[in-house]
């Protein structure tokens, strides 16, 4: 099956260019043998500790099934179940839970946490979304569009709003590919100086530099991924009001989904505040792909507890 280069999944940035692809086709294998019926149990008796800070449906539902598919089991971990930084440091936690289970995923607050977890744990760690990152969506989503468009260099991906963990991972991620992607929204949101520095790197690799832009029709131009996410995320809800005023104008409706490429679908992490990011008649429309992208988190997920466990 192979293995990947990194024994944790932090960021998109652990993973060569290899990785990614051997991801990729793992999961493709892995969805195919699905949909054939087989159920291969390559995790047999393998079992995996998902941390949860924060709420969530996908994350949770479809580590959790992935590893039952594959035979193995996870334990899910809510704050106040476990001792993690209260009662005990993370790295205590960590190092317990290392002769436990074979690999430990976390959705954490701060990405820093995720961080600490890793370095004390002697087994792999996934990062399932922090205050920074969220690999494992951006890994999904770009699967996705390799599923829906096969030639990845072929495409103009633009994504609509704030710099969230989702997009900060995108920009890693698709300037590691050297994928055609433009950033969209207001200035005051573009992303921070520690993912940037990340992108340029990559960039001064591939020779293919993302498009930082506040205009609506430089970014919807031929744009064949319409993306978005979240206007504001647990934690800033007393900025609600801010955001809408600064994001309104970038909202992903049929009007600017009519300006954009002729086969253009349209793309969203999940949950999706419908009425502010997007509308209804654009997330349940004929170009909505947001169900495939949310099916392929179990997929993709697979791929990477096998490639990570075995
Ligand atoms: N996209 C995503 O991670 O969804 P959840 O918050 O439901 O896990």
């Amino acid at each position: 099956m192979g293995r990947l280069s990194k024994r944790d999944l932090l960021t998109c940035q652990d993973l060569s260019h290899r990785d990614i692809w051997l991801i990729f086709e793992t999961a493709k294998n892995l969805k195919n043998s699905y949909y054939r019926g087989e159920r291969p149990k390559l995790l047999k008796g393998k079992n995996l500790a998902m941390i949860f800070e924060e709420p969530s449906t996908r994350t949770r539902v479809s580590f959790e099934v992935a590893i039952n598919q594959l035979g193995g089991n996870a334990l899910y971990l809510r704050p106040g179940e476990i001792h993690l930084g209260t009662r005990e440091t993370v790295g205590d936690t960590a190092k317990t839970l290392s002769r436990y289970v074979d690999a430990i995923m976390a959705r954490l607050f701060k990405h820093e946490t995720l961080v600490e977890l890793a370095e004390n744990a002697t087994v792999p760690v996934i990062n399932g979304l922090t205050d920074w990152l969220h690999p494992v969506q951006a890994l999904s989503d770009v699967y996705t569009m390799w599923e829906h468009f096969e030639d990845l260099k072929k495409i103009k991906i633009s994504f609509f709003g704030d710099a969230t963990n989702v997009a900060n991972s995108l920009l890693i991620l698709t300037s590691k590919l050297g994928l055609n992607f433009t950033f969209c929204g207001p200035k005051k949101y573009w992303p921070k100086e520690r993912t940037m520095e990340l992108v340029e790197k990559n960039v001064k690799e591939t020779g293919v530099a993302p498009t930082f832009t506040e205009s609506i029709d430089e970014a919807i131009r031929e744009a064949n991924v319409v993306y978005t996410d979240l206007w504001w995320w647990v934690g800033q809800e007393q900025e609600a009001e801010e955001r809408i005023k600064a994001f309104t104008s970038y909202q992903v409706n049929s009007e600017l989904m009519r300006k954009a490429a002729k086969n253009a679908v349209f793309m969203h992490c999940l949950p999706a505040s419908r009425g502010m990011e997007v509308t209804n008649e654009v997330i349940d429309g004929p170009q909505s792909i947001v169900w495939d992208q949310a099916e392929n988190r179990l997929h993709v997920e697979k791929a990477i507890l096998v490639l990570l466990m075995t």
